[in-house]
């Protein structure tokens, strides 16, 4: 199978968007590790003042770990899926949480403009045609010494983190979704993460696009080796970054 990109994609998040929020909520460590990778962007004060732009923010997960982390802070919430959107919608946020739909290669025409504080995108990368292009544009959209943070199935490039990756897919994710409809979404997320860049290359995929400070860190759990948080920060200025 090829992988799933842009319409073809979102319009398989609009259908998987029925069961997501069953389907994470049984894979242990989802939503904790998602708060830790919010509190990873080591942001000051529960945020209070400053913006915050979540990518790719599904039904509301991602965007749920951020406002627990930073329930003062003005979250805008972007997604390319109309039916995850409106679940995410669909539930109670603080007064700072909007939506916006939108595909990430597009923001400025959904009117979503910086300077943000930080931007957080979880499970967003490897979907898309091409993240260095994403990567620059999220760099435009950040102030001066604004953070990054990316929450990714990116494999740490040892035999045994492929092969549980599969058992995972294979033995459990795929039989359930493709019972209820998701098969081909589910059989991408699979193959999306076996091309995708190792943890140690999208580090450097980030340092290329001029981000600093580029951490990468594990999570637990059957997670270990897989999906990893990255930090990283826009220099101040641009001589900083050598542009
Ligand atoms: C695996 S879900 C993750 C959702 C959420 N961030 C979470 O942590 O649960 C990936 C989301 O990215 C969205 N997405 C994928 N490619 C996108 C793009 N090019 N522009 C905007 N959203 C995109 C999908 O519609 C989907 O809702």
């Amino acid at each position: 199978m090829t992988l799933l990109r842009d319409e073809r994609l979102a319009a398989a998040f609009d259908h998987a968007a029925r069961s997501y929020d069953a389907l994470v909520a049984v894979n242990p460590g989802y939503h904790a590790h998602l708060r830790r990778s919010a509190r990873r962007l080591g942001l000051p004060g529960e945020g209070r003042g400053l913006r915050v732009l979540d990518l790719g923010c599904g039904t509301g997960a991602s965007t749920a770990a951020l406002a627990a982390v930073l329930p003062e802070a003005r979250i805008t919430a972007v997604d390319a899926s109309a039916g995850m959107l409106e679940k995410a919608a669909g539930k109670r946020w603080p007064p700072g949480v909007t939506f916006t739909r939108a595909p990430v290669e597009r923001l400025a025409d959904a009117g979503v403009r910086g300077p943000y504080d930080a931007v957080f995108a979880a499970y967003l990368f490897r979907n898309v045609t091409d993240p260095d292009a994403v990567l620059a544009t999220v760099r435009g959209l950040l102030a001066p010494g604004g953070r990054l943070g990316v929450h990714e199935y990116t494999l740490a490039g040892r035999r045994t983190d492929r092969a549980v990756w599969t058992l995972v897919c294979r033995g459990v994710v795929q039989p359930v979704a493709g019972a209820l409809g998701d098969g081909a979404l589910y059989r991408h997320l699979w193959r999306s993460v076996m091309e995708f860049d190792t943890a140690g290359r999208f580090a450097d995929r980030l340092r290329t696009a001029g981000f600093e400070h580029v951490r990468r860190l594990p999570l637990p759990g059957w997670q270990t080796g897989i999906t990893h948080t990255f930090v990283a920060r826009r220099p101040r200025t641009e001589r900083e970054s050598g542009r």
